[in-house]
C-alpha cells in the first residue's frame, strides 16, 4: 500500500477545523496590525537560501531538499531549429523547496522594488516549508509556517525598537486570542553586524584549545562560523559550550540601547519575558533582537515560533539598504500545543435532512438548498433509508436537528424538526425553520 512519504502527513477534519479557525484567527489580528498577506513561490535559486540562512547552517548544509532544473535552456537558435529536433540543453540550475519563507519575501521586496514606496512593508504569509530534518513529534519534513515581516527603508522607520516590540506584542496577542496558555517569551540581542566580527574573534579565540575534545561540525565551524557552534546538540560538547563567552559581552554602545529599548517596551505593556543568551537561532541573517515563544505542552520540540531582525538580509542579496524583523509560528506545533490543553472545534453541522419515502430526494434537495442559502449549514440523507437509519446518520453526522421531509410535511408546508440532544419533537412552518434552526440553543450534545 501507498503511504504519505516519511516526514509528511495528511492533515484531515476535525484537525483541519482547528486549523482553519486558527489562521482565520492570524488574519483576523493581521488586518488589525496593517498586516497584508504576501505568497512567494514554493520553490526557489538554491542560492537565495544559501546566501541568506547562510551557507555553514544545519538548515542549508543538511536539510534542504534541492535537485537540478531539468527543463531545457531558452534555445540560442532559431524557433525552426529547435522544431526541427534540435535539442536544447538542461539549465542546470540548482532549485531547493524553501526551508523558510523569510528569504523568499526578502527577494520578493528586491525583486519588485518595495522599498521604492518608502513605507514600512508589512507582510504576512502562511504556508507549507520544507526541511530533511529526523522525524519527530512536533518536527515533520512539510509543515506549515504562519509568518510576519516589517521591512522597509530606515527612512521609514525600519530599525526602530518599536517594530521590534510591536511584533511581540502582537505574538502574545495572537497567542493569547487563539487561545494558548502558558507561553514563554525567550528573547536575546545577538548584536549588529560590528558587535557580531568581534562576538564571533572571541569564540574563535576560546575555541582553539577546546576543539580537539568537540565534534566533527563544531571543529569545522569554529573556523568558518563560531557563532553556529552555539547550536550544537552533542551532548559531550554541552559543557564546553556553556563556559563559552557571552554574546551580551560583546554588544556595541548601539545594540545595548537598542535592547534596552524593546525590554523597556515590553514592560510598559506588560508582556512577561526571560532573557537567554544561548538563544542565537540557527539562521545566519539574524542582527540585534532575536526570540523565540516557548510551550511546556510540546515536549522536545518546545519552540512554537521563532525571529527576530536582519537588519543587513536585503544588502546580502543585493537588494537595497532595508532592515528588518519577523518571525515564523510552526503551526503544526501551535496545533500541538492547543490539542494538549483539550483545544476541539464544537461541532457545527445544525441540520440534517431525511427524505422519507420515494420520490422525496427532489423536495429534501430543494429544502437543503433553500436552508443553505438562508445561512444554514445543512447535510442530506437518501430517501432509500429508512427512518431508523437516517437517525443514525444525523446522530453520525454530528447534527443538532433532523428535518423529516415526508409527503405530507411538504404537503402541509411544515416540517417535523427533531432536537438530536434533548429528543424534542416540534412542527415548524417553512417560514420559519431556518430561523428557527439557528437560533434555538439546545444543550450541547454529549458525545
Ligand atoms: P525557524 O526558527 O527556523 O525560523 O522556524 C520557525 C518555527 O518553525 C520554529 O519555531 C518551529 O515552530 C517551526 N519549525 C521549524 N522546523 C520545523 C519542522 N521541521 N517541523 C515542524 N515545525 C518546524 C524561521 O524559519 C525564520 N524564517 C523566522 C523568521 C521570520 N525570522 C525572521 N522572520
Amino acid at each position: 500500500m501507498l503511504k504519505a512519504v516519511r516526514g509528511t502527513r495528511d492533515l484531515l477534519p476535525p484537525d483541519t477545523d482547528l486549523w482553519n479557525r486558527v489562521e482565520a484567527k492570524v488574519r483576523d489580528v493581521m488586518e488589525r496590525y496593517n498586516f497584508h498577506e504576501i505568497r512567494t513561490p514554493i520553490f526557489e535559486d538554491t542560492q537565495l537560501f544559501s546566501r541568506s540562512v547562510g551557507e555553514e547552517t544545519d538548515i542549508v548544509s543538511k536539510e534542504m531538499f534541492t535537485w537540478e532544473d531539468r527543463s531545457r535552456a531558452i534555445p540560442a537558435v532559431p524557433v525552426l531549429e529547435v522544431a526541427s529536433g534540435t535539442r536544447g540543453r538542461f539549465s542546470g540550475q540548482s532549485l531547493t523547496l524553501r526551508p523558510e519563507n523569510t528569504a523568499g519575501v526578502v527577494r520578493a521586496y528586491i525583486e519588485h522594488r518595495l522599498g521604492d514606496k518608502g513605507t514600512l512593508q508589512k507582510l504576512y504569509y502562511i504556508g507549507p516549508q520544507f526541511r530533511r530534518e529526523r522525524p519527530q513529534k512536533g518536527r515533520y519534513r512539510q509543515f506549515y509556517q504562519i509568518g510576519a515581516e516589517i521591512i522597509g527603508p530606515p527612512s521609514a522607520g525600519s530599525e526602530s525598537p518599536i517594530h521590534d516590540a510591536e511584533i511581540l506584542e502582537m505574538l502574545a496577542t495572537l497567542l493569547d486570542e487563539v487561545g494558548l496558555r502558558d507561553w514563554q517569551l525567550q528573547l536575546n540581542s545577538v548584536g549588529g553586524a560590528d558587535d557580531r566580527a568581534r562576538y564571533n574573534q572571541a569564540l574563535r579565540e576560546a575555541l582553539k584549545p577546546l576543539l580537539h575534545q568537540m565534534c566533527a561540525d563544531c571543529q569545522r565551524r569554529a573556523e568558518t562560523n563560531p557563532l553556529r557552534v552555539l547550536d550544537c546538540k552533542v551532548p559531550k560538547d554541552q559543557p564546553i559550550i556553556e563556559k563559552l563567552p557571552k554574546v551580551s559581552e560583546y554588544l556595541g554602545e548601539a545594540s545595548r540601547e537598542h535592547f534596552a529599548a524593546v525590554g523597556a517596551m515590553l514592560d510598559t505593556v506588560g508582556i512577561p519575558y526571560t532573557i537567554n543568551e544561548r538563544m542565537v537561532r540557527g539562521l545566519d541573517y539574524y542582527t540585534r533582537t532575536t526570540f523565540e515563544f516557548t510551550h511546556g505542552g510540546l515536549g522536545a520540540q518546545s519552540a512554537v515560533l521563532g525571529g527576530g531582525r536582519y537588519d543587513g538580509l536585503s544588502e546580502s542579496l543585493e537588494g537595497p539598504k532595508a532592515p528588518g524583523i519577523g518571525f515564523a509560528i510552526g503551526e503544526d506545533r501551535l496545533i500541538l500545543a492547543l490539542q494538549s490543553q483539550g483545544e476541539t472545534i464544537v461541532e457545527k453541522l445544525r441540520a440534517y435532512i431525511a427524505p422519507l419515502g420515494s420520490g422525496m430526494n427532489p423536495h429534501a434537495l430543494k429544502l437543503a438548498r433553500e436552508l443553505r442559502r438562508e445561512g444554514v449549514s445543512v447535510d442530506i440523507g437518501d430517501e432509500v433509508f429508512r427512518l431508523k437509519r437516517s437517525f443514525e446518520l444525523a446522530e453520525k453526522a454530528g447534527a443538532r436537528f433532523i428535518v423529516i421531509v415526508g409527503e405530507n410535511e411538504v404537503a402541509a408546508g411544515q416540517f417535523a424538526v427533531k432536537n438530536l440532544a434533548t429528543a424534542e419533537q416540534v412542527q415548524v412552518q417553512r417560514a420559519e425553520l431556518a430561523a428557527y434552526l439557528k437560533d434555538s440553543n439546545p444543550q450541547p450534545r454529549k458525545s
